[in-house]
């Protein structure tokens, strides 16, 4: 019997806190938190999570399609659905903030890195296990939340933003205990051998390389 709750813990511990720790060091998050992360750099970040949100909307709709006989899945896609419904518009109102265009949003495309974390997210709607998303998801959660506070605090410090203009930081900095405790015991009642306490472990790890390659990828392609 695997504890779900100890797993969570240590997947917390040995890969969600490490990973975030290698995210504030990068790059683009030292320069953001100095003031020194170029607009265009920013307005990547814009673009880029916009797409992404609407592909993910995409992909809980989809989760709701393949689990309609499922009451819990139909449930937990259709909180999902309507939790980042708002979001895309809210990744947008910081782009329209800082400079960018309508246009802007509607001629872009996914940068490489940013398609294979929305490929990850459909992935794991379709053909992943419910404890493999949630530990995606937890770990995704969990990375957006502290970064969101680096955007919020430079964006207000360093950058002249409003805080109507840095909604999407605000939103995402909400604790996410809820939702780690959900994970717990979803991951505690479904999760019954080595290999699938396997690929929890392996959910949360692409997840966190899936992140760092984004910001790589971000500081990079906008230069
Ligand atoms: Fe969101």
């Amino acid at each position: 019997m695997v504890d779900g709750k100890a797993l969570v813990d240590s997947v917390r511990k040995e890969i969600i806190e490490p990973g975030i720790q290698k995210l504030m060091d990068t790059q683009y998050f030292t320069e953001l938190r100095q003031g020194k992360l170029s607009i265009k750099r920013m307005q990547g970040w814009a673009i880029q999570h916009y797409l992404h949100n609407k592909a993910i909307l995409k992909s809980f709709a989809l989760g709701m399609v393949k689990n309609a006989h499922e009451p819990v899945m139909f449930d937990y896609f259709i909180e999902q659905l309507t939790e980042e419904q708002s979001h895309p518009d809210l990744a947008k109102r910081f782009g329209l903030a800082i400079g960018l265009k309508e246009e802007d949003f509607t001629e872009a495309t996914q940068m490489f890195e940013c398609q294979i974390h929305s490929a990850r997210t459909v992935y794991n709607t379709l053909m992943g296990y419910a404890p493999q998303n949630r530990a995606s998801a937890l770990t995704s959660e969990s990375m957006v939340c502290r970064y969101s506070e680096e955007f919020l605090n430079a964006g207000r410090k360093h950058y002249g933003l409003s805080d109507r203009d840095l909604t999407f930081f605000t939103v995402h900095m909400v604790a996410d205990q809820e939702h780690t405790a959900r994970s717990a015991e979803l991951i505690a009642k479904m999760v019954k051998t080595p290999r699938e306490e396997r690929l929890v472990r392996e959910s949360a790890q692409y997840m966190v390389r899936i992140k760092l390659g984004k910001f790589e990828g971000l500081y990079r392609e906008y230069a």
